[in-house]
């Protein structure tokens, strides 16, 4: 049975407010400009849940800029655990050889898809590279990464907006939010498109197989 969307009413919390993530944002371009003074940068993000912080990030950093955009599909896990095997949809545009990279992502779970790209992105001979992302949960981390930036530390649990998604929708939220649970024990389906399988909160690749 097809669930209509009602993209602000699904949403039981707000966890992180659109005040707090543009404030963060500041905080965040601040510091990272002033770790780069004098160099420019290039921000490498992975579509598509990185791409309003990474709008936002890039227009808060002060040294110049350029961007390349990566699409990556985790493949081979069940539908609550990321395996680690990532497959690349999109693979970067220009070299990043000797350059400065900044790796721009939304959230790290288990740390097995940054695992790979930062050992993928170092085989690029970059001049160096750090991590930077608006979300950690620590508590499901399987790979230890060492991350540089890191705007908000959340619990384990499965978040929507801003970015983040639950089944291809809820990106447009201005805020980053909990579903109510019974959003997640019905699979949100648009016209267009497959139905996905539902994902328990906390769930890193709900639904799976789909871009991150
Ligand atoms: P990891 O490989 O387990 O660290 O998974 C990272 C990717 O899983 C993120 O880039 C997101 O696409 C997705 N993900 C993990 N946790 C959440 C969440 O709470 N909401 C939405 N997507 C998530």
């Amino acid at each position: 049975m097809k669930v209509p969307i009602d993209l602000q009413g699904d949403v039981a919390e707000v966890l992180v407010s659109e005040d707090q993530i543009q404030a963060k944002v500041l905080e965040l371009g601040a510091r990272i400009s002033a770790d780069y003074a004098g160099r420019q940068l290039t921000l490498v993000s992975v579509l598509k849940g990185s791409l309003p912080f990474m709008a936002d990030l890039m227009r808060s950093i002060t040294v110049p800029v350029r961007i390349d955009l990566m699409e990556v599909s985790s493949y081979g896990g069940s539908s609550t655990e990321s395996s680690g095997l990532v497959r690349i949809l999109k693979d970067l545009s220009a070299s990043i050889a000797d350059e400065h990279v900044l790796l721009v992502e939304d959230i790290i779970d288990t740390g097995l898809t940054l695992n790979y790209l930062v050992r993928y992105l170092r085989g690029k001979s970059p001049a160096s590279l750090r991590i930077c992302t608006l979300l950690d949960k620590p508590a499901r981390r399987l790979v230890e990464i060492p991350v540089d930036y890191t705007g908000f530390t959340i619990d384990d649990r499965f978040v929507v907006g801003y970015g983040l998604d639950f089944g291809e929708f809820y990106r447009n939220l201005r805020y980053v939010g909990v579903l109510r649970p019974e959003v997640y024990s019905t699979p949100p389906v648009a016209d267009a498109g497959p139905a996905v399988e539902p994902g328990p909160p906390g769930d890193p690749v709900a639904p799976a197989d789909t871009g991150a």
